[in-house]
């Protein structure tokens, strides 16, 4: 089969695909044949050793892709071949066939294409950990999201809407502020000035001003880092919830604690891939939610580029460049763009 091979870590462009055995289903173990696979911020870090976990040299990075199973280890009763299915793994998935542990495999109804699918995953996984498992989102709450026209931030807005908030999306442009009003964000914010005071000016007057109380947000959903994460604080309301999501400007934010004390707030994480291990029957709930959305055309998962398996790499380095708008999605059965 062919699959992109990291033999050494470094930018996107400098990997390529080499022809490799077909993977073989182990014990509780499935094999997909892939017909799509979704591009993520994370693979970019990945594949120049930058993400949090650094898998030995070499490996087959990508953890995103849908299809079909070929195959399933003897003693998986959960699926058989033929099945249409997403997957998210830890790696593994730039690949024409992926193997993947059960835990990360769930079925994906008919009405849903490998494309959507693949691009969904991670975005709406992290999305469903962020909005409904860390921030307990419920009807009538005021939800923040940052980087709102990125994968997660996308996703976010969505699921958020579908709980019953009224959401304010935070984004850098004109262009992308029309997609997060097409996610169904009730207002959308483009900051004019993105210096940290700009940015702790923006949440206090033009966030908090949104509501007659001017009280600020319930909720805010944080995938860009310092400065936002520092500003975002400002807007949010006694007894708000700042969730931490990603890093995308790269800079890792440090909470002043007497803030959150004088102010009665909360910071929590939202990690998605620990929640295999930890919260494995509440992921595969959360999974079947937003895939049934899916399917009903509830959410979206804004597909906006289909690249061919050759040009995968320079896709994650269109990423890196914030050249992206919405989901990249790689297929393997059509010519792409
Ligand atoms: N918690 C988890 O388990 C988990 C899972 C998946 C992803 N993540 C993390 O979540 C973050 C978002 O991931 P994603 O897949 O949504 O990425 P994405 O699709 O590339 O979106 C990133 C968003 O951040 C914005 N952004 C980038 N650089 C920025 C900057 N310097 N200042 C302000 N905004 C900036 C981008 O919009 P503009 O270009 O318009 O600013 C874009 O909307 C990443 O840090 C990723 O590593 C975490």
């Amino acid at each position: 089969m062919r699959a992109f091979l990291i033999e050494s870590y470094g930018p996107p462009c400098g990997h390529e695909i080499h022809d490799l055995p077909d993977p073989v289903a182990g014990a509780g173990e499935v094999v997909i044949e892939v017909e799509a696979i979704g591009l993520n911020y994370p693979d970019a870090l990945m594949v120049q050793g930058k993400y949090q976990k650094r898998p030995e040299t070499p490996f087959v990075p990508g953890r995103d892709c849908a299809g079909r199973v070929l195959a399933v280890g003897g003693d998986v009763r959960e699926f058989k071949a033929g099945d249409t299915v997403v997957a998210q793994v830890f790696k593994g998935a730039f690949a024409e066939r992926v193997v993947a542990p059960l835990e990360r495999v769930f079925h994906r109804p008919e009405e849903v294409s490998a494309a959507d699918a693949a691009g969904a995953i991670t975005v709406f996984n992290t999305a469903y950990v962020a909005t409904v498992m860390r921030a307990g989102v419920a009807a009538g709450d005021r939800v923040v999201v940052t980087g709102a026209s990125g994968g997660v931030g996308s996703a976010a807005t969505q699921l958020a809407k579908v709980r019953g908030a009224d959401v304010v999306a935070i984004v850098s442009n004109q262009q992308k502020a029309e997609l997060a009003r097409q996610n169904g964000a009730d207002h959308v914010i483009v900051p004019g000035d993105s210096s940290e005071d700009g940015l702790k000016r923006m949440f206090k007057e033009d966030v908090c001003g949104l509501w007659p109380d001017g009280e600020g947000a319930d909720v805010v959903i944080e995938t860009v880092g310092d400065p936002m994460f520092t500003a975002g604080l400002r807007g949010l309301r006694f007894g708000g919830r700042m969730v931490v999501v990603g890093f995308a400007a790269g800079v890792i934010p440090a909470a002043k604690t007497n803030y959150l004390l004088y102010n009665n707030l909360g910071v929590v994480g939202a990690p998605l891939d620990i929640q295999f291990e930890k919260a494995r029957s509440q992921i595969r709930e959360g999974a079947q939610w937003w895939l049934q959305l899916l399917a009903e055309g509830r959410v979206r998962a804004n597909v906006s580029r289909t690249l061919p398996l050759e040009s995968l790499m320079q896709g994650l380095q269109d990423l890196l460049d914030r050249k992206s708008i919405a989901k990249t999605v790689v297929t393997l059965d059509g010519p792409g763009d």
